[in-house]
């Protein structure tokens, strides 16, 4: 504590400074002897000791269970949408296949998102009034696209191609979890160098025949490493360039 004396009156100014810090804790530990029962005492002491333990030990915890790295790079969260289109509702329920949205994702890196039209073909017959369905109809009269929020949106220095990936047995789901589960689409993979570098480096912990890969619910076989060796040769997939840095820095 840091006594000043001012036309005569003592200012107390409350600082935290480290020797002050000290003394706190003495006194602390002083009363604890004085004023309290020996069991009192000891419950004190062990607060004063574990208690600031346990709070390190905590947010420890915390930032391990990765809840502040998924909230930074926003992963398990849903985007706000113009519309609230629902996987769960066209895929997991309608059973519609992802290709009949996501026109280009066998045959170009972009799997692409769908023209209002799309929407149209179904939603001029069906729902035709609901008022979630406006900006679709509002787009649809104008002519003007629908603007979706990206999901997921790699760096612009990162070449990324889907048409490879879907070719050579690695799933929908692998990258992009259960949509058919999902209300509201949401990022599930960090899509970090290091979550790539996972699999380029043992791509048969996850490649599934290539009849699977646009089954949303699709569960790894209990001898997945033995049928994505197979698969590895069988797809000839060409593990050892699968780690250099031109490979997705061009
Ligand atoms: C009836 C059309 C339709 C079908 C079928 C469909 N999707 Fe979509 N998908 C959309 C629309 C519209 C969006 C953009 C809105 C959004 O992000 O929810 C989207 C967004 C996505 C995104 C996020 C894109 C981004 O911004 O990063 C992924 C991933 C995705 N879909 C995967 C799939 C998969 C996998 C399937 C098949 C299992 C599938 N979709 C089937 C219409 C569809
Ligand atoms: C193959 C037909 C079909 C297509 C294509 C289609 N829908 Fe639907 N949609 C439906 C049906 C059927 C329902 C009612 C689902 C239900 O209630 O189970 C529906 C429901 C909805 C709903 C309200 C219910 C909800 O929460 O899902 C919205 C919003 C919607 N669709 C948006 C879209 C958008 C946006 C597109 C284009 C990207 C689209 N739909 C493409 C058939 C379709
Ligand atoms: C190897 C992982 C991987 C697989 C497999 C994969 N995706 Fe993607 N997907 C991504 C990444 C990474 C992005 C972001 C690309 C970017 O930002 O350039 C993405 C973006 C998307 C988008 C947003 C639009 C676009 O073209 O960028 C849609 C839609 C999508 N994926 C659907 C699908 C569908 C449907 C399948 C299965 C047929 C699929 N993805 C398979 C990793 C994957
Ligand atoms: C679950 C497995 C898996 C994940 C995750 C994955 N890849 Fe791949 N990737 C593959 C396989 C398998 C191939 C095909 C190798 C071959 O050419 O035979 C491939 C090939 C590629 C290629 C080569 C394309 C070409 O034209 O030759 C690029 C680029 C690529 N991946 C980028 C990425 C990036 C960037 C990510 C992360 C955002 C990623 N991949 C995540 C499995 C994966
Ligand atoms: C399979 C694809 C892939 C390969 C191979 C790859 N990278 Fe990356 N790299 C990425 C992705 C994806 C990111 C973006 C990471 C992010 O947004 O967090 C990235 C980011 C980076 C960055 C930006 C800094 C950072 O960490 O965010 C550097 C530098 C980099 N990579 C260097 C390299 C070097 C050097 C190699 C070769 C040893 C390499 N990369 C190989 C996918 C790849």
């Amino acid at each position: 504590m840091f006594a000043a004396r001012r036309g005569g009156i003592a200012v107390v100014r409350p600082s935290f400074r480290r020797a002050d810090r000290l003394a706190w804790c003495t006194i602390l530990w002083g009363l604890s002897l004085q004023q309290f029962s020996r069991s009192s005492t000891l419950a004190l002491r062990v607060i004063l000791v574990a208690g600031p333990l346990l709070a390190i030990l905590a947010g420890t915890a915390l930032a391990y269970a990765g809840s502040w790295s998924d909230w930074a790079n926003r992963r398990l969260a849903p985007i706000e949408q113009p519309v609230p289109f629902s996987h769960e509702h066209h895929v997991g329920g309608l059973g519609i296949d992802c290709r009949y949205c996501h026109t280009g994702v066998e045959t170009s890196p972009f799997a692409g998102l769908p023209p209002t039209q799309t929407c149209v073909a179904c939603h001029s017959q069906m729902w035709i009034h609901a008022p979630m369905l406006e900006p679709v109809r509002q787009s649809w009269a104008d002519q003007k696209p629908l603007q979706w929020n990206r999901v997921h949106d790699l760096p612009d220095y990162v070449y990324f191609d889907h048409s490879i990936h879907v070719a050579k047995g690695v799933g929908c789901s692998t990258c992009h979890g259960d949509v058919s589960k999902m209300p509201l689409e949401m990022k599930v993979a960090s899509l970090e160098m290091r979550w790539c570098l996972e699999c380029h480096r043992n791509p048969e912990r996850h490649l599934r025949p290539r009849s699977e890969i646009f089954n949303p619910s699709w569960k790894e076989p209990a001898d997945q490493l033995a049928q994505g060796r197979k698969l590895v040769e069988l797809y000839h997939v060409q593990k050892d360039q699968l780690t250099n840095c031109s490979l997705c820095h061009r």
